[in-house]
């Protein structure tokens, strides 16, 4: 997510734009810039890598003459993080400069309509489009307000941003769509921020922009409207009582938790830009050119590893494509049996994981194709492979991974998805069912995901002194098993291993006892008579049960833990944020250090 600063005041507006930037920079970024308006220029100042390179650009003697200004740092999605590529970017003539968060989903087609007008680009960003948008816009007259408005009917996407004018020095727009914006009142001062840490340090009341709003700000006043038709909006100042710590995760008291309820609007942004609104079809050009695979091989490390095995059990069902699945530290160590026609699957969120990054190197020595399913733009695993789908979950700061492989599961889906429609396996219907049922899902899971941490805090204070947990599933669940122990021991440093349920007979079960309790994903589905019965082979043995099922499945459990039903494999994502909250809860209630559990980091780059 990249991190956005407005500035209009009293004070030299470049110090407080990059203490703020400098106050996102958690969020991770790999580039930055800022611009101001100064004796009627505008004056852009940008740098790639971290702030320290921008600051060293600040070196004329205007810097401190400007009261406002607009800074930003750029978390890349669309494009390399490079200084072409770093915000603010500007209109052709040099007369506007915008700083925006989000994904435009339509910027193709709107540069190639504004190219028909004579615009031209230095750069590969959809923002670029947008500050043309409205710069063509004031050529046929009318104010800044009128112009973004007329914009903002035709884009599509998600958008955060804030635009300065060199003939308006001292005003501010700022407007938001699917993507945070924060206005802070301060006195003789006003800023405008993706996140309150940014501006916390001179101001308390804040009013938190909502979708479809514009604010006109200067030092002293302020209006919102509503971004479409312009009617003035009146809005409440709220007054914040968060520390810079809270602030910077969102008053939740720790960044998994945090990153938990992000997964709503992950599955959003994951989307952003794959789904053709009208035909409902998957659009991956990232992999075009990529023939559909005879065979997959992914390869990965731990929990991305846990989502590749998830992808095996989907894409094997709807695209009819065998899949192998190794562990990363495993697969390099071995000689490659090679095979035509397969591709191999690399899946990293950081991109910089050793184990992973070695794998990739084997295979690409033997000349096979790599794509990798990566968060991070510009990372090693990024780099180095022949096709690249970018996640697009925004930075992950927490160790124990969360959004990230929410976001791994949407990306296998879609691929699935688009493979068997290319594979003409599934009809534009089944396609428009499965998409529809994902599009609907975090509205859904937005409601459940407060019920979950509720129900997920009572059931881990009964078992949080259990020295071993077993988690079961079978079919598609059977990775999130291995998931779920995976989040309890890392953050807990309770033992739990996942298992395939039909594994019980082959030894586990031994260990079966009144204090080695077992959580298994018992959905509502056509494995759920097996489950019934390897429940039963643990309840003979005295074995407490928590089950993380649905309505009507009619178990008898020690205690029932009831998620909402939808399509399928869906359903995984209402039973992975419960795993996640399960662990988080416990090893909350155990005072763990939830963020950087010991001995853990959060990307491996060394074996
Ligand atoms: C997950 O909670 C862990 N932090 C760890 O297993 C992680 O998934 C693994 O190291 C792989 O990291 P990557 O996705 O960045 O490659």
């Amino acid at each position: 997510m990249c991190g956005i600063i407005a500035y209009a005041g009293h004070r030299p507006a470049v110090p407080v734009l990059i203490q703020g930037l400098k106050s996102l920079e958690y969020r991770g970024y790999d580039s930055a810039g800022l611009a101001f308006v100064h004796r009627e220029s505008l004056h852009l100042f940008r740098a790639s890598g971290k702030l320290e390179a921008l600051e060293t650009k600040l070196d004329s003697d205007h810097v401190l003459h400007a009261t406002s200004g607009i800074g930003h740092t750029r978390w890349a999605t669309h494009g390399l993080p490079n200084e072409t590529n770093a915000h603010p970017h500007l209109d052709i003539n040099a007369h506007l400069a915008i700083v925006h968060n989000g994904i435009i989903e339509n910027f193709q087609d709107l540069k190639t309509m504004l190219a028909g007008f004579g615009c031209s680009f230095r750069s590969e960003t959809d923002t670029e489009v947008l500050v043309c948008l409205i710069s063509q816009r004031l050529k046929e007259g009318g104010s800044i307000p009128e112009a973004i408005s007329w914009a903002l009917n035709l884009i599509e996407g998600s958008y955060a941003f804030a635009l300065i004018s060199k003939n308006h020095p001292g005003t501010i727009w700022a407007a938001r769509q699917a993507s945070p914006l924060i206005f802070g009142q301060g006195t003789g001062e006003n800023f405008v921020a993706s996140d309150i840490p940014a501006f916390l340090p001179f101001t308390r009341d804040v009013i938190f922009l909502e979708d479809n709003e514009l604010v006109e700000m200067n030092s002293d006043q302020w209006t919102v409207y509503d971004a479409r038709t312009l009617e003035p909006i009146t809005k409440d100042i709220q007054a914040i009582s968060w520390d810079v710590q809270a602030a910077r995760k969102g008053g939740y008291k720790h960044y998994m938790l945090k990153e938990i309820f992000e997964q709503p609007q992950v599955i959003r942004d994951c989307m952003t830009g794959r789904i053709e609104r009208k035909t409902w079809n998957i659009q991956l050009p990232e992999i075009e050119s990529l023939p559909i695979p005879k065979r997959l091989h992914i390869i990965a490390c731990g929990t991305s590893f846990h989502a590749g095995l998830w992808g095996k059990y989907l894409m094997e069902n709807l695209a009819r494509i065998p899949v192998d699945v190794e562990i990363a530290s495993e697969f390099r160590y071995k000689p490659l049996v090679t095979e035509e026609d397969k591709v191999y699957l690399t899946i990293s969120q950081s991109g910089e994981t050793a184990d992973t990054l070695a794998a990739l190197a084997l295979v690409k020595k033997h000349g096979f194709p790599v794509l990798g399913l990566c968060n991070v733009v510009g990372s090693s695993i990024a780099r180095e492979s022949d096709h690249v789908i970018f996640t697009q979950a925004g930075p992950e700061i927490s160790v124990a991974s969360t959004k990230a492989m929410c976001s791994q599961l949407v990306l296998i889906f879609l691929l699935s998805l688009y493979w068997a429609r290319r594979k003409k396996l599934l009809d534009s219907q089944a396609v428009e069912n499965a998409v529809g049922s994902l599009t609907a899902l975090p509205d859904k899971l937005e409601l459940e995901l407060p019920v979950m941490r509720e129900r997920a805090a009572v059931i881990s204070r009964t078992y949080s002194a259990s020295r071993s947990f077993f988690f079961l599933g079978r079919g598609i669940y059977y990775p999130l098993a291995l998931e779920g122990a995976l989040k309890l021991k890392e953050i807990s440093y309770i033992h739990a291993e996942g298992y395939a349920a039909g594994e019980l007979k082959h030894g586990p079960i031994a260990l079966i006892d009144p204090d080695f309790p077992t959580l298994a994903i018992a959905p509502d589905d056509s494995l759920l008579g097996k489950i019934k019965s390897n429940l039963k082979e643990i309840q003979a043995r005295k074995g407490k049960i928590i089950a993380l099922t649905q309505d009507g499945t009619g178990l008898n459990v020690d205690d029932e833990w009831t998620i909402p039903k939808t399509w399928g494999a869906l359903n995984s994502f209402f039973i992975l944020p419960a795993l996640q909250l399960f662990a988080y809860e416990t090893a909350v209630y155990l005072g763990k250090d939830v963020d950087q559990p010991r001995n853990l980091a959060k990307s491996v780059t060394v074996e």
